[in-house]
């Protein structure tokens, strides 16, 4: 049976082309285990997951302990808000302990960059980046990659168009690893304090001009303003943001083309999207989810596969 080549999902730098289709192939098996009456299996029966999320998160935490649920995997759930992290632990210990309780799987959500791919260094289990900092969040790239060859079929040569806060986004940052190794061309779009200086090297064309960029991609991956990793001003106002790339319905039923709207969440409602845009035909967010419990426990299915190894 075909394998990861890694036993852990550190971020999409690490993968190879062929592990990211394996994880697409195991996905639409599990979409279809999604849709039957009795939605669980016991392919991870005996063993056991803990997931610690050092940052907040609603979709990605539901998204892996429903998935971990669904494949009747025993979890435990760990929120840095109420553990001893709170008292002066470091990550290593509080890691160890919760290990030392048999644990076989860590998903893991941290705001350091790189704290999955040090303790994956230090400790046996799998390891899942659930998101740290403003460096990866493979998982998501993963279902918005599935999601988009939902849409349009291989993504080989696609126009794919990353909009908003390109600079603090984890999201977009896997997403062009993602889409690079996928063959389709990424354009990112916002404005200039908010696009990392030379991220052409990453293979990505730059504007700043929304509608030439709604024109030119066929799907649009919209994304919040992460106000809460910004420490100075990066544009004037809120309602300048919106009035130069905000993405409104009058906006998109002026192109000449039908853009596919999607969006990791949280929405901003009236910010990066207007509602109309956001409750859409166009709009994919809500399949995005759905997609996000299929690819999580696909993930979680083939590492398990990779215990001690
Ligand atoms: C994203 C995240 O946390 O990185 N959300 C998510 O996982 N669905 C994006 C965001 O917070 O804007």
């Amino acid at each position: 049976m075909a394998e990861l080549s890694t036993k852990h999902i550190l971020g999409i730098k690490y993968l190879k082309k062929k592990d990211i289709e394996l994880i697409f192939e195991t996905t639409e098996r599990f979409k279809e285990v999604l849709n039957r009456p009795i939605k669980k299996v016991p392919s991870l029966r005996d063993v056991t997951i803990a997931n610690l999320f050092f940052e907040n998160s609603t979709r990605t935490r539901i998204s892996f302990e429903l998935a971990e649920k669904r494949l009747s995997a025993d979890v435990v759930n760990f929120s840095a808000a109420a553990s001893s992290v709170k008292k002066g632990e470091t990550l290593l210990d509080t890691v160890n302990n919760i290990l030392s309780m048999k644990v076989d799987m860590l998903v893991m959500r941290h705001p350091a960059p790189g704290a999955p791919i040090f303790l994956s260094r230090h400790i046996d289990a799998n390891i899942i980046n659930a998101g740290d900092g403003t460096h990866e969040h493979p998982t998501q790239a993963l279902l918005d990659a599935f999601s988009m060859r939902e849409q349009v079929g291989d993504l080989e040569g696609k126009k794919i168009a990353i909009f908003g806060d390109i600079l603090h986004s984890r999201v977009a940052m896997s997403n062009i690893f993602c889409l690079n190794k996928l063959g389709a061309k990424v354009k990112v779009c916002g404005p200039p304090t908010l696009i990392p200086k030379h991220i052409q090297h990453l293979g990505v064309e730059v504007s700043h001009d929304l509608r030439n960029t709604l024109e030119w991609c066929d799907i649009a991956n919209v994304l919040r303003i992460q106000l809460e990793r910004q420490d100075i001003k990066y544009f004037p106002s809120i309602r300048e943001y919106v009035l130069r790339f905000g993405i409104n319905k009058k906006l998109l039923d002026s192109l000449n083309k039908e853009v596919v709207i999607m969006h990791p969440g949280p929405i901003n409602r009236g910010v990066e999207l207007s509602s109309d845009v956001a409750d859409s035909d166009q709009s994919i967010i809500l399949q995005q989810v759905e997609n996000g419990l299929a690819t999580r426990m696909a993930i979680l299915y083939l590492l398990a596969g990779k215990r001690g190894s």
